[in-house]
């Protein structure tokens, strides 16, 4: 394995997921800011390039990548079903839990900490933003994806879509993800990068963690989608 400063961080993750935790703890953008360069990413995140390099390495010999499922290769279906399952599902939990601790912890606490007012309009936002999204992707794109898989495994063809070109559609949504990782950027500034003030109550520091444990999701949930999924996809769509 060999890495430099010129790969992009979407390459580095798509080959090395375990790259992934890496560049979470270094604060370095891989899904919507995926297609800069390391140095790039590095410089604009005031990360010096040895120590991401070095991390990086340490990441990769610690956890090779055998336990990873390899997405790159996977059927749509069964990756689709994947972002669904996992991604889909825990924001549709943790979104509505999570506005309605902002919003008990706000009341309270709004008082000593007028920041949290802000704060549960940015999770009241997170969670306007991703719900209709999810549904477009579940509803229209998606199910796309696997009806072309499927009519080119059966030699089949299919009725051209409504929305034309997968472009269209796939824009789109890299779009509202631009406004997703927008608004988690915002969320991590709000709450001082999810640290919770001295006096804070367990409601207050649930609230913190559980933000904290859904940007993550959030940031491989739309990496898989804008580095591995989009992309694929728009290949394939070329190919057949
Ligand atoms: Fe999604
Ligand atoms: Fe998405």
């Amino acid at each position: 394995m060999t890495l430099d400063s010129t790969q992009t961080v979407r390459d580095i993750v798509q080959k090395y997921p375990a790259a992934v935790p890496v560049f979470e703890a270094l604060g370095i953008d891989y899904c919507c800011g995926g297609t800069k360069s390391l140095g790039d990413a590095c410089e604009k995140q005031k990360v010096p390039l040895d120590k991401a390099l070095k991390d990086l390495g340490e990441a990769l010999v610690v956890r090779p990548q055998k336990d990873d499922k390899r997405w790159t290769t996977a059927p749509f279906g069964e990756l689709t079903s994947h972002i669904v399952e996992q991604h889909h599902a825990n924001a549709k939990r943790e979104l509505p839990r999570l506005a309605a601790l902002a919003a008990k912890v706000n009341l309270k606490h709004r008082e000593a900490h007028p920041e949290l007012d802000q704060l549960r309009e940015l999770v009241d936002a997170m969670r306007s933003e991703m719900s209709p999204h999810m549904l477009k992707e579940e509803q229209v794109l998606f199910p796309r994806l696997c009806a072309m898989e499927e009519a080119a495994s059966n030699g089949t063809s299919l009725e051209p879509a409504f929305f034309g070109a997968l472009i269209n559609p796939i824009r789109h949504m890299m779009s509202d993800h631009d406004d997703t990782g927008a608004l988690l950027k915002s969320i991590r500034a709000v709450t001082h990068n999810y640290e919770p003030p001295a006096d804070a109550c367990m409601s207050y520091q649930a609230l913190y963690h559980g933000l904290s444990d859904l940007e993550k999701d959030t940031h491989l949930h739309i990496h898989l989608e804008n580095n591995i999924l989009f992309p694929r996809a728009l290949e394939f769509e070329k190919a057949h």
